[in-house]
């Protein structure tokens, strides 16, 4: 190579280099701020399979959010017996907490508080989710709906045939009517399977479980960028309560 060549060599790799790094800067803009640094979802699993199908469903999303940087916890309400609520309306006097002080219910609310989104996960049992899910979950949204309100909620539910649309209707209505968005997927937020097994041979499913993975973490980094930007959930009107009578 003679000198004029290794100039012209030379001057070429300078310019690749730089356009490489103005590519690099370019890109930089389109990263999200935040790689999901300190957010975390919290899971209920309402089947008493403590590694069951919904299990199977539910860590198929969690590892999602995991690789999105997302930190993810299971809660497990396994064969335990849960009280339904009473009405007997004690939580408007504890500050947020159910009366019944004996089970998982308090401390989900604690959690729920920490916690910037939520993947509630059930088995359907007649065409609805678990009783325990429900009676947890009317308990806790009773007493303590400010611990989840404003943050993005998602419903996954496991069949072996029939009765999943179903289901996921009745625990939406618990994100809908506490000013939470709803996350959705590919298909509506299911898989089929008898046993564990079966499950991961649902394909289909399996691939709407990451998917809800991704549009949680995209949901969860939209509130946090808004925030970060001064756009705070918007301040409710009260103060009208009336019942049919009225
Ligand atoms: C009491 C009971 C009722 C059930 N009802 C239905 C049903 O309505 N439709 C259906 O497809 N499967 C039904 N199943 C099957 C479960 O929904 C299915 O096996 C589910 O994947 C189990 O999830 P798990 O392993 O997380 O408990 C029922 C199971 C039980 C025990």
């Amino acid at each position: 190579m003679n000198r004029r060549q290794f100039l012209i060599n030379t001057l070429l790799a300078m310019g690749g280099i730089s356009l490489l790094s103005a590519c690099e800067e370019q890109n930089k803009k389109h990263l999200p701020a935040r790689k999901g640094a300190n957010m975390k979802v919290l899971m209920i699993n309402g089947s008493g399979h403590e590694k069951g199908c919904t299990y199977t469903a539910l860590s198929e999303v969690a590892k999602v959010l995991n690789q999105e940087g997302i930190e993810t916890e299971i809660i497990q309400l396994g064969t335990g017996a849960y009280r339904d609520c009473i009405g007997c309306q004690a939580c408007r006097k504890l500050n947020g907490r159910c009366v019944f002080n004996d089970d998982i219910v308090n401390s989900i609310i604690e959690k729920a508080e920490q916690a910037d989104g939520f993947v509630f996960g059930s088995p359907v049992y007649y065409a609805h989710p678990s009783g325990r899910l429900l009676s947890v979950l009317d308990r806790a949204f009773y007493a303590g709906s400010a611990a989840f309100a404003f943050k993005p909620g998602a419903a996954v539910v496991s069949a072996r045939r029939a009765g999943t649309t179903a289901a996921i209707d009745v625990i939406n209505k618990y994100f809908t009517i506490n000013k939470m968005p709803v996350v959705s997927s590919s298909y509506w937020n299911e898989v089929h399977g008898n046993t564990p097994e079966e499950v991961l041979q649902d394909k289909e499913g399996l691939q709407t479980m990451r998917n809800l993975g991704k549009n949680m973490a995209w949901a969860l980094k939209m509130i946090d960028e808004a925030k970060n930007g001064g756009l705070n959930p918007p301040e409710q009107e009260s103060g009208s309560r009336t019942n049919f009578i009225r």
